[in-house]
């Protein structure tokens, strides 16, 4: 099927302009200056459909890196499965997702793989891949790594969190590195200090201090700081590419800017909570309301002054991605199994169906530009684990993963489970959140999976996606 996008803005990372899009089945086959005459006099009459995009912008499909669907966690299951998490991802104009496999503690690295394969398997609505969280980090899972790279999985998550779930000490983290460093995977960091933070927490529950908010009171910024620092250092010791994932402080930013200021293969990303979200607006609510914001790291004290920092750090790109860390949990029978103990509290937040939104409303506030949201949405993901050229770009050859964006549209994220949102909670991570900007039509490998803000898309129409290596290593 021949589908003509006209009269749009396409907007790429490195400019904009009036442009017509011409898809030919999965593909993009030509963009045309309007006007042009030079594939035919009238192409709208050749193409079996005509999307009008006057007056609105025409973007790659966001790339979302970072999600957890249907994952293990705390004693219960992220609520999302990847049916229902991606056509929320859909809805919002994300057209893949790279998930994280996960190979739990005591499990071979191939057997963890399966079974995320199996989970997604004919449910997904748009794309997807898979990065793998390395749990247990021994002879047999490093020798898996090279496995890994060799399926398209080109890129695995370690922990400085966590302990007794996903943590690794530092010869494990290291030795992983290494594997890295030789076979170009990238090493993705949750880089929080662990065995710290369990004491804060132990002693904050020993002085009776079991409400939300002391979720983020024992995650204080120095202990992402310390564990950042550390892992660059370790990076530089092994020579890997490293990726840290939902940077909140900006004091880990800095000196992860450091870092790449010398010419180290150092990354990090940052995700909405962390430009928006508080401490003091969601994690202290009253009683124990601020579990739904309970997420790690934590929302930061506004006071702190992470926000406006972690923005300038995506303008001068010492952030290049900002991704979701979609981990959804209901407040019912999972977030409440921490009332009383804040430590049982789920961690995680479901923002995968507003990211689009919520970073275009930093261009409609000046903080970045609508090439440079392009950019850090959907084009970086893409090339940062190695899916450029079939995705996050519009041009002749790629996948027709589309977006015709309405920038004087208006868009309410936290009104209505089912009206506002999609996502299989109970509530919203973005209650009373109104933004300028809204997703009206999203092409997903040229089959229109929401038209005019309906979802009109299919389970199963979702395909795994072997990754290449990152292609911002030479
Ligand atoms: O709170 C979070 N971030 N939950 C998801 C798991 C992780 O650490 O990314
Ligand atoms: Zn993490
Ligand atoms: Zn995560």
């Amino acid at each position: 099927m021949t589908i003509l996008i006209r009269g749009g803005t396409v907007v790429s990372a490195t400019g904009s302009a009036l442009t017509d899009v011409l898809v030919d089945g999965e593909r993009i086959v030509a963009l045309v200056e309007p006007g042009s005459t030079a594939l035919g006099s009238n192409l709208a009459a050749a193409a079996a459909r005509v999307i009008d995009a006057t007056g609105r912008y025409v973007i790659p499909g966001g790339v979302d890196c970072h999600t957890h669907m249907d994952l293990p966690f705390g004693g219960t299951s992220s609520s999302d499965t990847f049916e229902t998490g991606t056509r929320a991802a859909a809805w919002g104009g994300t057209t893949t997702i790279i998930d994280f496999a996960v190979q739990f503690k005591g499990e071979r690295v191939q057997d963890g793989l399966a079974a995320w394969h199996e989970k997604a398997a004919g449910q997904c609505a748009i794309d997807y891949g898979f990065h793998q969280i390395i749990g247990d980090v021994n002879d047999e899972s490093l020798k898996a790594m090279d496995e890994l790279v060799a399926e398209g999985i080109t890129s695995v998550k370690l922990f400085t969190a966590y302990p007794g779930v996903y943590y690794s000490d530092d010869g494990q983290l290291l030795r992983a590195m290494q594997v890295a460093a030789r076979n170009g995977a990238v090493v993705m960091m949750h880089a929080e200090n662990g065995p710290a933070i369990d004491v804060l927490r132990e002693q904050a529950l020993s002085r009776g201090e079991t409400a939300p908010v002391h979720h983020g009171l024992t995650r204080p910024w120095e202990t992402e700081a310390e564990a950042t620092h550390r892992v660059l250092m370790l990076a530089q010791v092994t020579g890997a590419p490293l990726y840290v994932v939902h940077m909140s402080a900006r004091q880990a930013v800095a000196a992860l800017q450091a870092y790449r200021d010398q010419g180290f293969n150092v990354f990090g990303e940052t995700c909405p909570q962390y430009l928006y979200l508080s401490l003091e607006d969601q994690l202290s609510r009253p009683g124990f309301e601020g579990a739904a914001w309970v997420c790690s790291p934590p929302l930061r004290p506004r006071a702190e002054g992470h926000q406006d920092e972690l923005w300038k750090y995506l303008r001068t790109n010492d952030l290049q991605v900002v991704s979701t860390d979609h981990c959804p949990f209901c407040m019912k029978e999972q977030k409440d199994r921490g009332i009383g103990d804040f430590t049982k509290i789920p961690n995680g937040l479901g923002t995968v169906e507003h990211r689009l939104d919520l970073v275009y409303q930093g261009v409609v506030d000046g903080r970045i530009t609508k090439e440079r949201w392009v950019e850090l949405c959907s084009t970086t993901p893409a090339r940062m684990f190695g899916l450029y050229g079939r995705k996050g770009v519009i041009e002749p050859g790629a996948d027709a993963d589309l977006v015709v964006y309405d920038p004087n549209g208006h868009t309410s994220i936290g009104i209505g489970v089912g009206r506002t949102h999609h996502m299989n909670m109970d509530h919203s991570s973005w209650e009373g959140f109104e933004v300028d900007g809204h997703v009206d039509t999203v092409l997903s490998r040229g089959t229109v999976v929401v038209d005019d803000g309906a979802y009109v898309g299919a389970k199963g129409h979702g395909r795994y996606q072997k990754r290449a290596l990152c292609q911002y290593l030479t």
